[in-house]
């Protein structure tokens, strides 16, 4: 099995390697996706007639709603360092290290193409395509219901996750179908890796040859590397948008923004069902990686972190736990300090984790008892199917703005952050609090056949037994559930 910590080890630079190698690391370079994004996008702009029309249809119509446009100085510091590096050698380390990486970077690389666009008409185009994003994202007409937005469960007044508290969505042509996971924030993606089944970091103070273990890759499972393919799930999923390319092309095309859509992707894109839900699909991807929207870094921790203001008591000391190696160990999955560049931490390390969460039995899918959702191993991911190694694996989560979330684990089974972190706290001193109890027998790790078992992390704080001492006291779990509310964007300094 692989350790989480083997990744903190990296970001910290000691260089101890603890792991077992199982696989010989995969030829493909984690950049390798992303040039392709960039070819479509240059090809995309060779077609597109122009590039200088007006764009002040642009970013700044992003920052609607729930995130803030107020940023202040040390947030646009912290966000540059992170995310917007507009220099040419970061540049192009970030854009060879990270999946979602913004498409104005990507674009913006040097290129041999002949028809490249200069740097302005690029970004006019990253706007333009931002703004149509947008305008879809929003947009109802693309379903097959004409109900569903991706909004509708990507509410952005709920750091783009649902304003309901269901463990999971409904949807479908009829609006009655159920899906079978929570949504996720569509906040913070921007720096997930492309999927590796051996993931080496490669930060200048990490030791390469450290194996993190399975990482990256949008949804749960981590089955796609981009936006644009993550967006195509739910617009034809039959229990989500379930459209069609055909459909979505007559809904754009009779769009008020359809004028737009020619003005970005040339006269002829109606005119092929395909190239018109690519477009759909880019542009989607291109509005996700706004940074002032996705990514603002404008959280009370982000000032703490920049010396902008102090924890209180009780915040401080739910930091502590959380990054305690003997208590919480949180920090070694969801990342909580700088790293050494400076970037503000993403509080995920993309890792793929097994923490057998207990089957949620209200699933419409889980009344069949020989159905498992096993995560990177299948149902819905395939290409990892019989690989019991995969089997229970689940893309660890950002913990940014987990307070704004109303369901909580892959299938929705908690709806309160007391609750979670209850079950982190006792998972392995209290079993019977979490798992059914058959014939006074605690039947632990329910939703993760015994097969699979051994896919489970057993560092802390799983590494308890029936007798020991629950990992956090209550008060304990109210310091960590303070700190975790200093996670959320959009904090102010308190007016004096
Ligand atoms: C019916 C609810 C629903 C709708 C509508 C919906 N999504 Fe999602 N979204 C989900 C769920 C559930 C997941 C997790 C899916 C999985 O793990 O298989 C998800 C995952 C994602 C992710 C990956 C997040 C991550 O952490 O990797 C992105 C990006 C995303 N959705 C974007 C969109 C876009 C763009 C649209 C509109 C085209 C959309 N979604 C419409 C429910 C929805
Ligand atoms: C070994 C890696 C690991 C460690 C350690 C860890 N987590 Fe997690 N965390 C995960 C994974 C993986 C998930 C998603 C699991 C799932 O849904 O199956 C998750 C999910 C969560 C969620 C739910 C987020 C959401 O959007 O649904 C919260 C909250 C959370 N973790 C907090 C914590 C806290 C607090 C600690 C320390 C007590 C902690 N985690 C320790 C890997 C880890």
């Amino acid at each position: 099995m692989w350790h989480r910590s083997a990744r903190r080890a990296a970001l910290e630079g000691s260089l101890s390697n603890t792991h077992s190698q199982t696989y010989a690391r995969r030829p493909r370079g984690v950049g390798h996706g992303r040039l392709l994004i960039a070819a479509a996008l240059l090809s995309m702009l060779a077609a597109c007639d122009g590039g200088t029309q007006d764009a002040s249809a642009g970013v700044e119509n992003g920052t609607q709603n729930g995130t803030q446009n107020g940023a202040s100085a040390q947030d646009a510091q912290a966000r540059s360092k992170a995310n917007a590096p507009v220099n040419g050698a970061k540049l192009i380390k970030i854009s060879a290290s990270t999946a979602a990486t913004p498409t104005a970077q990507l674009i913006a690389q040097p290129t041999t193409q002949p028809h490249a666009q200069s740097r302005a008409e690029v970004y006019a185009q990253v706007r333009r395509m931002t703004a149509l994003g947008k305008q879809m994202f929003f947009d109802p007409s693309l379903s097959g219901s004409g109900k569903m937005s991706c909004a509708t469960c990507h509410s952005p007044n709920h750091a783009f996750t649902p304003a309901n508290a269901l463990d999971v969505q409904i949807g479908g042509a009829d609006m009655h179908r159920q899906g079978m996971r929570a949504v996720p924030t569509l906040k913070y993606l921007q720096s997930v890796p492309a999927f590796a089944e051996h993931y080496h970091d490669s930060d200048d103070e990490g030791d390469e040859s450290i194996d993190a273990g399975p990482t990256g890759g949008l949804t749960w499972d981590g089955r796609v590397d981009h936006g644009g393919d993550q967006a195509r799930i739910p617009l034809l999923s039959s229990f989500e948008m379930a459209s069609t390319p055909a459909k979505v092309t007559a809904a754009v095309r009779a769009a008020p923004y359809a004028n737009a859509f020619r003005e970005a992707f040339g006269e002829h894109v109606f005119d092929d069902d395909n190239a018109t839900f690519q477009a759909v699909l880019k542009s989607l991807e291109t509005f996700e990686q706004a940074p002032e929207v996705f990514y603002p870094y404008t959280s009370k921790y982000d000032a703490y972190l920049a010396g902008k203001t102090a924890l209180s008591a009780a915040e401080l000391r739910g930091l502590q736990l959380f990054n305690d190696e003997k208590k919480g160990n949180c920090a070694s999955c969801h990342i909580s300090q700088r790293a050494k560049d400076g970037a503000p931490p993403q509080f995920s390390d993309f890792g793929l984790i097994a923490i057998g969460v207990p089957r949620n039995r209200t699933l419409a899918v889980n009344r069949d008892p020989r159905f498992f959702d096993l995560g990177a191993c299948g149902p819905e991911r395939t290409d990892l199917d019989h690989r019991a190694e995969f089997c229970g694996l689940f893309r660890t989560p950002t913990l940014r703005n987990v307070a704004l979330k109303k369901t909580f684990f892959h299938n929705g089974v908690y709806h309160s952050l007391e609750d979670v972190l209850r079950f982190y706290a006792r998972r392995d001193t209290n079993p019977q609090e979490f798992y059914p109890v058959v014939k006074g027998k605690v039947k632990k790790f329910d939703d993760l056949p015994q097969q699979y078992w051994a896919n489970l992390n057993t560092e802390p704080p799983f590494d308890r037994k029936p007798g020991d001492a629950p990992v956090f006291s209550d008060a304990e779990i109210k310091d960590v559930m303070a700190f975790l509310d200093t996670l959320t964007d959009g904090w102010q300094p308190p007016a004096h």
